[in-house]
């Protein structure tokens, strides 16, 4: 999809291009694979923000990996956490004595991932560790949140695309845009 196109309609600017999106996360890729050389990592991907950022990466990572997937909500669909993080699909298998990477598509409040993180290490993981795609460090209400392995540092401003959505809209632009105000409007 190029950037003339209807959706990028809705945004008021491009904050970081496919590119360099692409070279981050293969960077990232390799970075995992020095890291857990010799282990075979359960890579878990949250659905749905994560989806386009986890499929990009675990092709870059050169390791006898295995997948899973894991719903969550801490959201609604407005632009503001609610605070309530609920469990929407479970993992289909056991992580005990597992090494877990936990991948997300932005740490904002940090709420979801503290939360995900203590319920995964009590289940009996051998070691888990975070990888985000975005941080929103400004943002963050957590302080016992350690976020392991990022891409981008970015400001406080609600973003969409590469699989961040905005009311589940805008999760197949290819590169990650600043939604504008007027979209949601009186939130
Ligand atoms: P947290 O619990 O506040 O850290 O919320 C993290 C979740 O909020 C992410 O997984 C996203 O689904 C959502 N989120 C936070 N900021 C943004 C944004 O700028 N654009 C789209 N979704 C966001
Ligand atoms: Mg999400």
């Amino acid at each position: 999809m190029d950037q003339n196109s209807e959706l990028y309609k809705d945004l008021d600017r491009i904050l970081l291009t496919r590119e360099e999106i692409a070279a981050k996360v293969k960077e990232l890729g390799q970075r995992i694979t020095r890291d857990y050389e010799g282990k075979n990592p359960v890579l878990v991907c949250i659905l749905k923000g994560a989806s386009v950022f986890f499929a990009d990466l675990i092709r870059e990572i050169d390791l006898p990996l295995t997948l899973d997937f894991m719903a969550i909500s801490s959201y609604g669909s407005a632009t503001k956490t609610s605070g309530v993080v609920r469990i929407l699909k479970d993992l289909d298998n056991d992580i005990l004595g597992k090494d877990v990477i936990v991948v997300e598509d932005i740490v904002d409040s940090g709420i979801t991932l503290s939360y995900l993180s203590k319920t995964l290490m009590q289940r009996g993981a051998k070691s888990l560790r975070i990888a985000t795609l975005l941080d929103k460090p400004a943002r963050r209400k957590v302080t016992d949140l350690k976020v392991d392995y990022m891409c981008f540092d970015i400001p406080d401003a609600f973003v969409v695309g590469y699989g961040l959505d905005y009311d589940q809209v805008y999760r197949n632009l290819p590169d990650i845009g600043v939604l504008s105000p007027r979209i949601y409007g009186n939130q």
